[in-house]
């Protein structure tokens, strides 16, 4: 949907279904520069191997790179994974709900690959299933004094009052930028990551070091990872197809390290698929695989959305990584094939919310589609949300903070215009009832300043 954009402080009221409400600090403002926020000096760059950001566990042949993601379609399973450099070691979990107390065991499966030259670590992916809604559990992995020791809380029962906390990372990288949005990330009471694309950024690397820059971020994301789910899309940095490497499978890397619970949601891949946790739906979609009509991802998706149960699960929301519109000139049209296969199926299917990565500048998008509710917030590095209630006869409310930090580009503060205000040269959204609200905030992760702040409000559970 293209139009122009005429105010960047506004609030969409749906009146049947759902109010979406924009809210504005500084009353009635045009497009363009909408922020006279200027990122800070901190240095974008990889952080180097030997910080402390990176360490090792100590230990022969300690457990690393522990994270956690949703093992099942409704949130009473989660997989464990992890690395072992030493040796193959156990495959088994060992955990229960009460710390140092492990009264259930589970096996898991161990795999391994190479990329040129570089071998991994034994990387081991371990189930739990059959875990009780709302509970925390402890696990235990590892052997002898190299064990390690870890927890996690299990989701409400899935349910259209089920609250819940969401937070949202993309385009994450290694760098200080990444550190301090970890560090910020640790600090928002947020349950589970919704990861939209480019994890570690390794393919900027050649060589043996693209492996190990997959190391170093998978522990540098485990003090977050190993403790609550994050749920994986892959970004055009999980591609790694390098062929003057004698690489040419593509998400060689990200698909023997992070797992996802595809065939939960009847997915024939692990790149696209869906789960159900607390009252949203959430379905994850790859931009780069095919996605045309009658490809696998078209197919899925198309029984996928039948799947949807309003009455349990209100909230629709879908995560990719190339957003479907965005104004940035580096990445002009790039979600658009994507946009002309789904975009109609989003609206029909009345999708609350699409979120992406990929463009490193926060953009927030009107509401898409003909007075439907649907609108796109395409971010980068995090942003959090908060389900506060998802009640279907009194109000729900969604409430979303933006936080922005690793891998943002210097002097181009202008880009955080767009998060208030689409470019209108190239992308408009149209506006829809709009009026000035109330406060609109973006927070950005290293400086905790508030830049964007609005409310998506459900009057209805079903639409
Ligand atoms: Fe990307």
């Amino acid at each position: 949907m293209r139009g122009k954009v005429t105010s960047r402080s506004s609030r969409f009221i749906l009146v049947i279904f759902t109010a979406i409400t924009f809210l504005s600090y500084g009353g009635r403002v045009y497009g363009g520069i909408t922020s006279t926020f200027i990122r800070s000096e901190w240095p974008s760059v990889d952080i180097p191997f030997d910080n402390e950001a990176f360490a090792v566990p100590k230990g022969h042949n300690a457990p690393q790179q522990v994270h956690i993601t949703q093992g099942d379609y409704d949130g009473k399973a989660v997989i464990v994974s992890w690395v072992t450099s030493d040796a193959p070691g156990l495959s088994i979990v060992n955990f229960g709900t009460s710390p140092g107390r492990y009264t259930l065991s589970a096996e898991g499966t161990m795999t391994n690959y190479t990329f040129h030259d570089y071998k991994s670590g034994y990387i081991h992916h371990c189930l739990l299933e059959g875990l009780k809604y709302d509970t925390k559990y402890y696990y235990k992995i590892g052997e002898g004094e190299s064990s390690r020791e870890f927890s996690f809380q299990t989701p409400p029962k899935i349910g259209p009052d089920a609250p819940y906390k969401f937070g949202i990372i993309g385009d994450l990288g290694q760098t200080y930028n990444s550190l301090s949005t970890l560090e910020h990330y640790m600090h928002s009471g947020a349950q589970a990551v919704l990861f939209v694309g480019d994890l570690s950024y390794a393919d900027r690397y050649q060589y043996n070091d693209v492996g190990l820059r997959w190391d170093t971020w998978g522990r540098f994301i485990e003090k977050i990872a190993a403790y609550q789910p994050w749920l994986w899309s892959a970004g055009n940095h999980e591609i790694e197809y390098m062929p003057y490497m004698g690489e040419v499978i593509p998400f060689k890397s990200y698909l023997h390290r992070y797992a996802t619970p595809y065939l939960a949601s009847k997915s024939s891949s692990p790149l696209w698929y869906a789960v159900r946790r607390a009252s949203a739906h959430i379905i994850v979609l790859s931009s780069y695989s095919p996605f045309v009509k009658y490809t696998p991802q078209w197919m899925w998706l198309r029984e996928e959305f039948k799947r949807v149960d309003r009455e349990k699960t209100p909230w629709l929301i879908v995560l990719m990584h190339a957003p479907i519109y965005n104004s940035n000139n580096a990445h002009f049209m790039e979600g658009e094939s994507m946009r002309s296969v789904f975009e109609s199926w989003f609206v029909r299917n009345k999708v609350d919310v699409v979120f992406a990565g990929h463009v490193h500048a926060y953009e927030r998008s009107y509401s898409v589609g003909r007075g439907k509710l649907w609108i796109i917030a395409s971010c980068i590095q995090m942003l959090y949300w908060v389900i506060i209630k998802s009640d279907l006869f009194s109000t729900c409310r969604i409430k979303y903070l933006f936080l922005c930090g690793a891998r943002i580009l210097f002097n181009q503060p202008r880009l955080l215009g767009f998060c208030l205000s689409m470019e209108q040269d190239i992308f408009g959204f149209k506006s829809m009832g709009c009026r000035v609200g109330d406060a609109c905030n973006l927070v950005t992760s290293h400086l905790g300043v508030v830049l964007d702040n609005y409310l998506l409000t459900k009057l209805s559970s079903k639409k």
